[in-house]
């Protein structure tokens, strides 16, 4: 270190903070100039309620074609419409992500009516909340895993070929701050949002050379059905309601078409969840420590 650096110590470490802050706000990799997103096919698994669906909509204004996949194709078919009527272009398909046949059907459908995917959003996902001695091998631990990391595996493994082919595209894969911080009560989604975490940063490197964007997507607690499938429990209950941040299925799906036209390695949203992520990362043992404080009081 040069004898001025060593004199003033703070030079270097706000070098550091400023390189550190521009890394982690994704700042050098960001397009300041939003891409058009016109015309882009977008396929979108988990579009029949909450965040895909409101996606999906935000996607047809920005007059891209839109594919609906999920296993509920009643409403898929409604969002259709509503779509078509509002003068966008979309298309429903009925898919369960844990079915591999579906999955090749969905993608050769999709492949042969626009010949391309540009924008996977992969989006379905569930979770359980519970103490993990109380979760069930099958309906619970398997079908976490099955649904939210093998799902979003099989179906980019399904639509990355054609994306190599044409040395473009982008996905987007839905995670959580979950898929960050393993907190007590969702031991089994963490892991399956850990295992969807390392997958996105591990293809995101390996298709990089291909022109093929990969973005993980982090969001806290919103409002959508989500909550109505993940069990009961009376701890998590009074968290939950302790706790009201509860963000908006809008507010989150437009910041995901953000991440469409300014592709970026990852989103935490809300912005401030970075402050939790950052201590899990630095104080991993403070975490612990807060965290078996509430798993103390409440685990009886
Ligand atoms: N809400 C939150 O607090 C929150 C926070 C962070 C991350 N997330 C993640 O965000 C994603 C979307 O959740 P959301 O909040 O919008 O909940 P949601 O309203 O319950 O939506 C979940 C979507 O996934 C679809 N889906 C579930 N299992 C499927 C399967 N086997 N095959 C195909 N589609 C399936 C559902 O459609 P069908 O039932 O019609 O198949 C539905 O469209 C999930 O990956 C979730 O982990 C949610």
């Amino acid at each position: 270190m040069s004898k001025g650096l060593k004199r003033r110590p703070a030079i270097p470490f706000c070098v550091f903070l400023f390189v550190w802050c521009f890394s982690l706000y994704n700042i050098p990799v960001m397009n300041f100039r939003p891409i058009p997103l016109e015309n882009k096919v977008v396929l979108i698994t988990g579009a029949s309620s909450g965040f895909g669906e409101e996606a999906a909509r935000m996607f047809a204004e920005e007059k891209c074609k839109v594919i609906l996949a999920a296993r509920r194709i009643d409403r898929l078919q409604d969002l259709a419409s509503k779509i078509q009527d509002a003068g966008g272009e979309a298309i429903a398909i009925p898919v369960d992500i844990v079915s591999p046949e579906d999955v090749d059907n969905m993608v050769k459908t999709a492949v042969e009516l626009y010949d391309r995917i540009d924008i996977l959003f992969n989006n379905a996902g569930i979770g359980r909340v519970g103490w993990y001695e109380e979760h069930s091998l099958d309906r619970d631990i398997d079908l976490l895993i099955k649904v939210n990391l093998i799902g979003m595996m099989r179906v980019t493994r399904m639509v990355l070929p054609y994306m190599i082919a044409r040395r473009e595209g982008h996905i987007i894969n839905m995670v959580s701050v979950a898929g960050l911080i393993a907190a007590p009560l969702i031991a089994s989604y963490a892991a399956s949002k850990h295992g969807a975490r390392a997958f996105t940063d591990a293809l995101r490197r390996e298709v990089a050379p291909f022109g093929i964007k990969v973005s993980g997507v982090y969001p806290g607690p919103a409002s959508t059905e989500f909550g109505k499938h993940i069990g009961s429990n009376v701890a998590y209950q009074s968290f939950r309601y302790k706790l009201k941040l509860r963000m908006s299925s809008t507010y989150v799906a437009r910041r995901i078409v953000d991440v469409a036209k300014r592709p970026r390695r990852s989103l935490v949203i809300p912005w401030w969840f970075r402050i939790a992520t950052t201590t899990e990362a630095i104080f991993p043992y403070l975490v612990d420590w807060i965290t078996m404080i509430f798993s103390k009081f409440k685990h009886k």
